[in-house]
């Protein structure tokens, strides 16, 4: 029997109601995308189908054919995630899943494995690049089944929030590229592309190599630190010194890039930081806090912000970041003790955790190993970018809240540059006063991916 043949025939009608909004839908669940899963409780599927189609096709917005296939990834903190099911976000809004159903969207919710997740023998199983290598099978499994399936395999949108925008941003960049080959293969995954149509990344933590340096380049001066409900923490001394040493390390890095903004203009940073590259971030921001007022909210009074009319200057940098506040100590990802998420990300089946950063593994002080290079590399959506050697989508939408503090602005604002400059179409803004979080915009949203797919 071919485990990975998609059966139309087993499913349930099912309904869902948020907020007074009712669907009805087709549930097709548990499908396991891989013919050897290692964790199939995280390495299946659920698809998803507005059940209009069935009843009342010529109502529905698209065709079984046609309808474009929202693919929400539920990865968090590069934990493990379950396929995502129509309902509400972590913040309690409704989520992707949900709205896409309503707007007529087939819904392809892949679980992924992750970070910390072991088999019977106690042996890691979800390191890197596992969580990439699985949402890759799903896309496989998809296309393996193009000719059974509901929805248009051709037009696969990811979605994802966090660690899960990362991984939407390495969807779109490392379509069929042959480093994740061998995982694959392993896994028994479908013969298939894995190339996507377009990708939604909300506040991605992604180009972890560099992380640590983007965050003290916005951060350094900052000693307190708040993270997420956990009592304010405060930076020691080495650590006072560690963020020194690292916010000095961004700019080499950024002016490395040879970044230009829309107009062909340089962007690039001083010594010190300042420079067109930090004006852009800036300029981002006063186009954000504009867009609020347009849409008639109030932006409330800030000192770091100047007003007038419809036009917004933000007018102390340094104000507006001790406004957000620090939340992570420094380094901030690849920790010296190697208590992060990340360190956990690159472990081995044996090691649970191990150092990404040349700089840090220098600096451990818990005598850690390093991450082989070539993991490292399948997780930073940069080193794909404009090789040639993979099929990047052509569509990328990327948000990242003004107060969010997971990860610099600069690390999206990269991303997003890179992208449109290796010939993208990117949609990239950052959203008035949102936190680390995603989903909170799906309107514009789907009008985004509604534009693309008719
Ligand atoms: C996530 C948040 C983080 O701050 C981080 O370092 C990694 C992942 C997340 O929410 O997915």
């Amino acid at each position: 029997m071919d485990t990975l043949r998609f059966d139309h025939s087993v499913y349930t009608v099912k309904e869902a109601e948020f907020q007074g909004r009712k669907i009805r839908y087709r549930a097709f669940e548990d499908l396991v995308y891989v013919r050897k899963p290692v964790d199939p409780e995280y390495q299946r599927m659920n698809l998803y189908v507005p059940e209009i189609y069935y009843e009342e096709p010529e109502k529905a917005r698209f065709t079984l054919k046609t309808a474009p296939i929202f693919f929400p990834n539920s990865v968090g903190g590069y934990m493990p995630g379950l396929p995502q099911e129509p309902g509400a976000t972590f913040t309690g809004i409704m989520n992707g899943a949900f709205y896409a159903l309503e707007q007529g969207f087939v819904v392809a919710a892949p679980g992924a494995r992750g970070r910390g997740l072991t088999d019977a023998d106690g042996r890691f199983t979800g390191m890197a690049p596992a969580c990439l290598v699985d949402l890759k099978a799903a896309v496989r499994y998809l296309r393996y089944n193009r000719d059974r399936i509901p929805g248009d395999t051709e037009k696969i949108i990811s979605n994802g929030t966090s660690a899960g925008g990362a991984l939407s941003a390495l969807l779109g960049t490392t379509g069929n590229h042959k480093d994740y080959e061998p995982y694959l293969e392993q896994l028994g995954a479908a013969r298939e592309r894995d190339d996507i149509f377009a990708a939604s990344c909300y506040c991605p933590i992604t180009n972890l190599e560099h992380g640590d340096m983007a965050y003290e380049w916005e951060f350094c001066g900052l000693d307190a630190y708040y993270f997420r409900d956990q009592p304010e923490g405060r930076l020691t001394d080495r650590q006072k010194e560690l963020s020194v040493m690292e916010k000095e390390l961004f700019p080499g890095y950024l002016n490395s890039l040879g970044l230009c903004d829309g107009t062909g203009k340089a962007l690039s940073l001083n010594e010190d930081g300042t420079g067109s590259f930090r004006d852009y971030i800036t300029s981002l921001v006063e186009r954000a806090a504009e867009k609020e007022m347009e849409k008639g909210n109030e932006i409330g009074e800030h000192s770091w912000l100047n007003a007038e009319g419809e036009e917004v200057r933000l007018t102390d940098w340094d104000g507006y970041v001790r406004f957000r506040t620090r939340m992570k100590p420094a380094p901030a990802f690849d920790d010296v003790e190697m208590k992060t998420p990340e360190n956990e990300l690159f472990g081995t089946e044996t090691t649970s955790r191990r150092h990404f950063t040349e700089f840090s593994f220098r600096h451990s002080e818990a005598e850690g190993e390093m991450a082989e290079s070539d993991q490292i590399r399948m997780m930073n959506p940069m080193n794909y970018i404009g090789d040639g050697s993979s099929d990047m989508c052509r569509y990328f939408r990327i948000r990242h809240g003004t107060v969010d503090r997971d990860t610099s602005l600069a690390i999206s604002a990269i991303l997003a540059l890179s992208l449109k400059e290796a010939g993208a179409k990117v949609d990239y803004a950052l959203p008035w006063g949102k936190p680390h979080s995603g989903d909170y915009d799906l309107e514009e949203l789907f009008g985004w991916i509604g534009n693309l797919a008719e």
